[in-house]
């Protein structure tokens, strides 16, 4: 059970309700997807009754099948959903194909449309992709894989910048029925080993170089360096994004991608699959060390993204989504890719940054190609918000009819700035709560139809049955008004299903900690209007610019130097970051040298991080401290290295329990010291 919960720095202030603004119906002929609240209150009750026929009626309506399933959930009854860690299998016996519903359903009916607008980190250097010339290159690459020996269920790592390609990547791996396994292009070459590793991916799919924000990364010299511990890595295919001579090619492995797309037609049938084989594996953190490879599998996760980027995001089919957003992250896969082409919509791909060239450059992207519905992390808004409105003043924003907010709570005054100077009034802002094992989203917003409070992520989507548990007896607080974790009691289509090679991992971690219910991870409070309110994790990850690390996962980097004796790694509040990291670390006192100039060290450590995990995950704060207050069992009390950076120094509540009180005067005066 977690230790207690972790500092939010949302406030739950009891807003007033706000209906869906009025200017959003000015701004579109269409009615919402999800016409008004009643109809969304009637559809919300029929999913949580009767999950079968809701969700049985949506695959049908939103999916193209290849055989039709037999029966939209098994068991039928979602009351024993969770017991004994069991999980529902969905769609039973339906067979399908991912990249067949994403492109060849809307090549055939409009090759012309556009599918992706590219917008490369430099202005005006990106292109538009229709639908006709995504189902050529995904065609293309798909041969190029079953040529390479990729067969179905294989996985298939994927490192690469924000580009048109990667898509394509993506599109082509599931049109083979194989599984794609992404790796965040900011991951250091240790943590891509560890996933090509653990995923048993034969196949890496890769960029010369990588542009963002005006600087180049050595993404080809990162595989390079990630593959000398994969020796079962077969080959490498490398797009060319810069074309830099320099760039280490082994001809034995590598394969420049545009020969190879070079050798094929431009039409190769998808294979299909059943609705249970698995589509990807995504590696997140949780509270051990090492990562897990979330899989998701095929119908119920496409189901899952198709409704909430159509129902959430009011997208119809002629508009134009921008996720700002990296395809590394759940949210780049499922609303910069799966979203919005199972919808037949548009999807933005932006290759560069918020600040790139100038603050403006959202805005710009939003005003060229008048942008329907913008999704972004509150930190970018924050960025934004601190830089000033003259960078959006002159823009034309009047495309925009839905807001969304991601990864990290919104503070009011952030989603009050974004609600006047993005929005203007009249477009309406969803914050969207989910997580990678979600798929996609579970409390939200839906836009044109939901009251909105801002900071508070609202109500739950179809299928989901949020409960807020006591969280040291575990009891169900059913009245409004109340605070505690946050889990789920039934079973939804995109819920993961497991963790690759490792299923007791995702009982121990999801279902364990509360019998019977899907446990989050977060804590949150239920309203008088009941209303959701997430108020941050409660286990030992921590939310930095919307990542998510685990602090496990930095303390286990930090251990490989050579003068750290221990590590304790916790989050504290960051205006700009929403959470920062901050690593208290004892050294080995036998181990340096009298004169060693500890500022050099403190650079040692974070480069230690940047070098093991990425440079996303490197602490803002090294705190070198005598010792690490604990318990007389051992164990590290990160309760009091919080607090203390949260300066709360005067609340510790009883030190005298540990085995160390003297550990903690020397930690206030180092916090004092350093920030
Ligand atoms: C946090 C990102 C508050 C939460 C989609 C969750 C949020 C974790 C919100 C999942 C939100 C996500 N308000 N917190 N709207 N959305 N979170 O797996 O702590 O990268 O458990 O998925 O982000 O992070 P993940």
């Amino acid at each position: 059970m977690p230790e207690s919960t972790q500092q939010s720095h949302i406030s739950l202030d009891h807003e007033k309700k706000q209906d869906p603004p009025a200017g959003f119906f000015e701004r579109t002929v269409n009615k919402p997807n999800v016409p008004d609240l009643e109809t969304y209150q009637k559809w919300y009750k029929q999913s949580i009754e009767d999950p079968n026929a809701f969700f049985g009626d949506q695959a049908k309506k939103h999916l193209d099948w290849y055989r039709p399933f037999d029966l939209a959930r098994f068991p039928v009854d979602p009351k024993h959903d969770f017991e004994h860690g069991d999980l529902p299998a969905w769609f039973i016996n339906g067979q399908l194909n991912a990249s067949y519903n994403a492109v060849d359903r809307w090549a055939i009916k409009n090759p012309d449309k556009p599918a992706i607008i590219y917008e490369a980190d430099e202005p005006n250097q990106g292109r538009i992709i229709t639908y006709g010339e995504l189902l050529k290159q995904v065609s293309k690459l798909a041969q190029a894989l079953t040529k390479l020996g990729v067969k179905k269920g294989d996985s298939v790592a994927v490192y690469l910048p924000m580009i048109p390609e990667a898509v394509v990547t993506l599109l082509a791996i599931v049109r083979i029925g194989a599984m794609h396994s992404v790796v965040f292009a900011g991951f250091s070459s240790t943590s891509l080993k560890d996933r090509i590793l653990d995923g048993d991916s034969r196949i890496v799919i890769t960029a010369d170089e990588s542009k963002r924000g005006g600087k180049t990364i050595e993404t080809k010299k990162i595989v390079d360096d990630a593959l000398k511990d994969c020796p079962k890595v077969r080959n490498v295919i490398v797009f060319k994004r810069t074309g830099n001579p320099h760039v280490p090619f082994n001809s034995g492995r590598d394969l420049w991608w545009h020969d190879e797309l070079n050798k094929y037609g431009p039409y190769f049938p998808p294979v299909p699959v059943n609705a249970e084989d698995p589509l990807f594996l995504l590696y997140t953190s949780g509270s051990t060390g090492k990562p897990k490879g979330v899989q998701h599998n095929t119908a119920g996760y496409l189901l899952g993204a198709v409704l909430s980027t159509k129902y959430t995001f009011d997208v119809h089919e002629d508009d134009i989504l921008f996720t700002a957003g990296d395809i590394g992250w759940i949210t780049g896969h499922t609303y910069v890719v799966y979203g919005p082409l199972l919808a037949g919509a548009a999807t933005v791909v932006f290759e560069g940054t918020p600040a790139y060239p100038n603050y403006s450059r959202y805005w710009e992207i939003v005003d060229k190609y008048k942008v329907n519905q913008f999704y972004v992390a509150p930190t970018a808004l924050r960025l934004l918000k601190r830089a000033g409105t003259k960078y959006v003043e002159k823009y034309d924003l009047s495309s925009l009819r839905a807001l969304g907010s991601v990864g990290e709570p919104i503070a009011a005054e952030v989603w009050h700035w974004y609600n006047d100077n993005i929005g203007r009034g009249k477009a309406h802002i969803v914050d969207t709560y989910w997580q990678t094992e979600s798929g996609s989203h579970l409390l939200t917003p839906l836009a044109g139809t939901t009251p909105t409070k801002p900071g508070s992520a609202s109500l739950p989507f179809f299928g989901i049955k949020p409960i807020i548990l006591d969280p040291t007896t575990g009891a169900e607080l059913s009245q409004n008004d109340v605070e505690g974790v946050l889990a789920i009691k039934n079973a939804w289509p995109s819920i993961a299903r497991g963790i690759y090679n490792d299923y007791n991992r995702f009982i121990d971690t999801y279902l364990k900690p509360y019998q019977n219910y899907y446990f989050s991870g977060d804590g949150a409070a239920r309203d008088n209007d009941g209303f959701y309110w997430i108020l941050g994790r409660v286990d030992d990850v921590v939310n930095v610019s919307g990542h998510r690390l685990s602090t496990a996962e930095i303390e286990a980097a930090l251990i490989e130097h050579d003068l750290v004796a221990e590590s304790a790694v916790v989050g504290y509040a960051d205006d700009l970051t929403g959470q920062a990291v901050a690593a208290y670390v004892s050294l080995k006192k036998d181990k340096i040298p009298e004169d060693a100039d500890l500022d050099t060290v403190k650079k040692e450590l974070i480069l230690t991080v940047r070098k093991e995990i990425g440079p996303f995950a490197a602490p803002k704060t090294i705190l070198l401290v005598d010792d690490l207050p604990k318990t007389r069992s051992g164990k590290i009390m990160r309760r009091i290295l919080r607090k203390v950076l949260a300066g709360e120094e005067d609340q510790l509540g009883d030190i005298s329990t540990l085995s160390n009180p003297q550990a903690v005067q020397q930690i206030i005066q180092v916090v004092h010291a350093s920030l």
